[in-house]
């Protein structure tokens, strides 16, 4: 069984976690159900035929997932011989120069995804760290020229930082990532068709009982 306390500093300090060694598909469940409460499965494989977002071979741009899930988790069950690595972003890294004015700008400033309902990109008006739902593909057209503004600031940053702070994590067969969902951005390069990189995402939502604080 992974370190339970090594895991949560990691994610604490990194915004994510990358497995040391390989596990059994039961231990990462296990592990995952440490942090809190897995909510939804999904077998991320490329299919061409889907319009699936995340089932395309096209290059998905950095992104954050579901609203609700405060984790998200990869098991690598075949990286596939291509090994197309997922990439991260900290938003940490450039928070510091988004302009607190533009907090409530990027609070209502909205994310709709299929029928759910809109969703604030910074989920407070205020947050003392980033608290992100950014999905670039589904930004509802701004309000006022303010509101566009800070989605142009908030872009023109990831894009800044992504050309010096981007983490690529290379699957391995029986490994598994967790990232902090509200505070790491995530995406992939674009993906070979005939590809058989298989990974099973687990989204999950933090619970008070097992809300893990960092050694
Ligand atoms: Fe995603």
């Amino acid at each position: 069984m992974p370190n339970m306390a090594l895991i949560s500093e990691s994610i604490h300090d990194t915004g994510y976690y990358f497995s040391e060694c390989a596990v059994d598909f039961q231990t990462f469940a296990t592990t995952c159900e440490e942090l809190g409460q897995i909510y939804h499965r999904t077998e991320v494989k490329i299919d061409f035929a889907s319009r699936t977002y995340f089932r395309s071979p096209r290059a998905l741009a950095l992104h954050n997932d579901d609203f609700d899930a405060d984790y998200v988790a990869w098991y690598c069950t075949d990286p596939g011989t291509e090994n197309v690595a997922t990439v991260l972003l900290d938003a940490m890294v450039f928070w510091p120069d988004v302009p607190r004015e533009l907090y409530p700008y990027l609070h209502d400033c909205y994310i709709k995804r299929n029928d759910e309902p809109e969703r604030p990109i910074l989920r407070e008006p205020h947050p003392s760290s980033p608290n992100l739902y950014f999905i670039p593909w589904n930004v509802v057209s701004p309000r006022t020229s303010h509101h566009q503004e800070a989605v142009n600031t908030l872009v023109r940053l990831i894009d800044k930082h992504t050309q010096s702070n981007l983490e690529s994590i290379d699957h391995k067969k029986d490994h598994f990532l967790i990232i902090d969902n509200r505070r790491m951005l995530h995406g992939r390069p674009q993906t070979p068709r005939t590809t058989t990189r298989h990974l099973v995402r687990f989204w999950i939502r933090k619970t008070t009982a097992k809300n893990i604080s960092p050694a």
